[in-house]
């Protein structure tokens, strides 16, 4: 017999019909030099952890039952309270600090809905599963809490609208992350929201990078359009002015040219137009040359030493949701420090990161969260991955900063996982020819030697290790350097200690300020000695929040932060990196 379903209450697979219509990075346009109509602001919202939105489908606002009848309904959206987006809501109101689960936000807008061409909503990036309705349809859906994502609403639109976007911040095994990290579970909507009018015709993607062949002569353009035609290349400054044929969709150039090189020291950035018919988009680009010769690391051929330190987004007041200015101190502490090099962990960083680091001269690593203990075995999780691995990338493409991309960290060396991290590899070396791969690798604790089967499908290889912390004897660091024989270059991805600000006194007692100083002594005492290292960024610039850190020094942060929480206290092992960057490594 049919079973009877009393409406909603009894329908426990809700969610299934909210699964498909999955935007992805081929739904990506370029947004470079657009008008972009902002939905940040205020918003309406209601916590919603049963999803009771989905369930009951409050989204298609049936007030009556057509005969007249009022149904009663939970919610009132323009009654809800107002939250100003983009933000996290656990920074946003102290009862949200720990929540985790659905939010629901709606807001209405006007739109010109007769406008030509088409209208994509652009979302920078919502915690962790988040699906898109305007005027009662379902648009579609995104996972994956840090890369922007499309949807084409042109055929929803109308003068006055509504949307209303479901979060679903909960950590799941299947994901990517898994439900398991060591960094504070943020969720919302916590970069921009914008709508961006393209005409009927236009460009979906624009690459244009140096050709990495030692020769600093010649720039690869390549556009994907909408339709077929025929693009112009514009760089004033170089007097380029270059033709593009695009066929099928696609099309690539090389365009003839010695322009100055982006460093660090001499970020130099170029204005690049390209126009597509009735489509006009820009850039500002930095050209330069990432390769690696053996055990070298070469920025414009010539060999570096990349002085990093690793970071994760975020600070006190606004959770993930960073301000720029907030940014902007990030990366002068960095330089402070003497950096030349940034690790942006464990997951990809609002694009202002990399545009502020093209602008400042600083490179980036940056990497997508396939952390720990994730599905390698399950499909779904790899195409999760893939998506927000070729999302970061698309995102970022025409950064000189970014000179690595990472597909992930501290991964045990397994048969899935290496098949999932080589496929990622593999997929980076055959869409970007201009930066190295990597991973932050597990040290072979065996045979204290770093040896890592993911190492042949790398160009550098990241490695974390803990000597004087995790693992007790620093005798075990030198051994381990020792015993290792890497053909590719090094990067010390991690290595730290626990210090909590004021917490002084007995060098030799874990969690004293003290003691972090000296594990920095004795780490970098022996790492800048070894000819295969070529990087290191210690964990971490700054404290963060975690809830696995429940200490009487910790109290929900991870202290190995070489700064407090606040970014305003330095500790002595601050100074102890700042000395070695400064004056000993070279
Ligand atoms: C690991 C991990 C970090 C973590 C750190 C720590 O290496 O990559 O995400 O925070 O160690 O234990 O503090």
């Amino acid at each position: 017999m049919e079973k009877k379903y009393l409406s909603d209450i009894h329908l426990e697979d809700y969610a299934h019909e909210y699964e498909d219509r999955k935007t992805t990075y081929r739904d990506m346009v370029f947004i470079g030099g657009r008008e972009r109509i902002s939905l940040n602001g205020e918003w309406n919202y209601a916590v919603d952890q049963y999803d009771t939105c989905l369930r009951q489908k409050w989204f298609k606002e049936r007030y009556t039952d057509g005969r007249g009848f009022t149904l009663p309904v939970d919610y009132s959206f323009d009654e809800w309270p107002v939250m100003e987006l983009p933000c996290c809501w656990n920074t946003f109101a102290k009862e949200y600090l720990l929540y985790e689960g659905p939010m629901v936000f709606t807001r209405r807008f006007g739109c010109d809905a007769r406008g030509s061409g088409r209208v994509f909503l652009r979302i920078g990036a919502a915690s962790m599963l988040c699906r898109v309705f305007v005027n009662g349809t379902y648009v579609g859906m995104h996972r994956g809490a840090s890369t922007p994502f499309f949807f084409d609403i042109t055929g929803l639109l109308q003068d006055e609208n509504r949307i209303l976007i479901c979060v679903d911040s909960t950590r799941r095994p299947e994901q990517v992350p898994t439900e398991n990290t060591d960094w504070f579970n943020y969720g919302g909507i916590f970069r921009d929201i914008e709508l961006i009018r393209v005409p009927e015709i236009y460009i979906k993607s624009f690459h244009i990078s140096l050709v990495p062949d030692g020769c600093y002569d010649k720039l690869a353009v390549k556009i994907e359009a909408s339709a077929a035609g025929s693009a112009i290349v514009r760089i004033p400054e170089l007097g380029i002015e270059e033709k593009v044929p695009v066929t099928g969709g696609k099309g690539e150039a090389i365009i003839n040219v010695k322009p100055e090189l982006w460093s660090p020291e001499d970020p130099h950035l170029y204005d690049v137009t390209a126009e597509f018919g009735d489509d006009h988009v820009s850039d500002r680009v930095g050209f330069r040359e990432l390769r690696v010769r053996g055990r070298d690391v070469l920025l414009n051929g010539k060999s570096i030493l990349l002085k990093g330190i690793s970071m994760h987004e975020e600070s006190v007041p606004n959770g993930r949701g960073l301000t720029d200015k907030e940014r902007i101190e990030n990366i002068r502490l960095a330089k402070e420090l003497g950096c030349n090099f940034i690790r942006a962990a464990h997951y990809p960083h609002h694009e202002r990161l990399s545009q502020l680091a093209d602008e400042l001269g600083i490179m980036l690593w940056e990497e997508i969260p396939v952390y720990w203990a994730i599905r390698f075995e399950r499909e779904e999780t790899y195409d999760d991955a893939h998506n927000q691995f070729a999302e970061l990338i698309e995102r970022d493409y025409n950064r000189a900063s970014v000179i690595i991309w990472s597909v992930g960290n501290e991964n045990a060396d397994t048969d899935s996982r290496l098949s999932f991290m080589k496929r990622l590899a593999d997929y980076a070396h055959e869409t970007d020819p201009t930066r190295a791969v990597s991973a932050a690798c597990l040290v072979d604790e065996a045979e204290n030697r770093i040896a890592d089967r993911l190492e042949e499908s790398l160009d550098i290889i990241g490695v974390n290790e803990y000597c004087g912390w995790y693992s007790p004897d620093f005798e075990r660091l030198p051994a381990l350097m020792k015993n290792s024989n890497p053909d590719k270059p090094v990067i010390i991805t991690e290595f730290g200690a626990d210090a909590m600000r004021g917490v002084t006194g007995d060098p030799e007692r874990k969690g004293t300020e003290e003691y972090q100083a000296g594990v920095y002594e004795k780490q970098l005492e022996t790492l800048t000695k070894i000819d295969y290292i070529k990087g290191i960024s210690p964990w971490i610039l700054y404290d963060f929040r975690c809830p696995r850190r429940t200490s009487s020094i910790q109290k929900y942060y991870n202290r190995k932060g070489l700064l407090d929480e606040t970014k305003t206290y330095r500790k002595p092992a601050f100074y102890v990196l700042q000395r070695y960057y400064r004056e000993v490594w070279k």
